[in-house]
């Protein structure tokens, strides 16, 4: 079977990951699946150049190929903050609950067709050699009023999918898989890892 390192900690991506990966003929690994520890400093200006420095390290390292994502969310009410620093948003220890009603409150007088926000992903596949792929898929929607929802992790539970008329905290994870920015981009990205295996 086809060993693919997915360059990340996160285990509620690894759970995404592998749900979209699961036909195909190949062992996903996540870095501390591969004993690897790195402090990889993702001082690119977007999304995709985050992804592809994530990746080439990694592959670099190990000699594998190694899929990396960089992904975040953009409030247009806010400048399309806070991006590619979504993660270090506030401080990176920072809790989602103090990030998501920080949010809430900066954007509590504003009316709805104001509040339009997107999740947005970069995936990209690099080798070891240095040639990468990279694949970008976004999920529109807005922000709430309230949190709301357990599911996920992050931003879901104040950010709206309008179809669903729920928060993405409020979906499943097959649901959200369908139609998020990283379920979008890895499906994009999953005919590139097809012809690995
Ligand atoms: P990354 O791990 O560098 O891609 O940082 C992504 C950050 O963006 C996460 O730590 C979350 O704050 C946020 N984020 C990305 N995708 C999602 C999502 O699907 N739901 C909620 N928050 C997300």
């Amino acid at each position: 079977m086809k060993k693919i390192i997915f360059a990340t900690s996160n285990e509620n991506k690894m759970k995404e990951i592998r749900e979209i990966l699961k036909d195909l003929d190949v062992e996903v690994l996540s870095l501390k699946d591969a004993g690897i520890k790195a402090d990889i400093v993702e001082d690119g200006k977007t999304f995709e150049e985050n992804a592809v420095i994530k990746a080439s390290a990694i592959a670099r390292l190990t000699g594998e190929f190694v899929l990396a994502d960089d992904s975040g969310l953009e409030v247009d009410y806010l400048d399309k903050a806070p991006g590619i620093y979504s993660a270090r948003f506030l401080g990176e220890d920072t809790s989602y609950d103090i990030k998501n009603n920080y949010i809430l409150d900066k954007l509590k007088d504003v009316p709805l067709e104001k509040r339009s926000a997107r999740f947005v992903c970069a995936i990209a596949l690099c080798d070891k050699d240095g040639n990468s792929l990279v694949k970008r898929a976004t999920i529109e929607g807005y922000i709430g009023y309230e949190i709301k929802g357990e599911n996920g992790f992050g931003y879901d539970p104040i950010f709206m999918v309008p179809e669903f008329n729920k928060t993405t905290a409020e979906l499943s994870m097959e649901e959200k898989n369908k139609i998020s920015h990283r379920g979008k981009a890895l499906l994009a990205m999953k005919g590139e890892i097809a012809k690995l295996c």
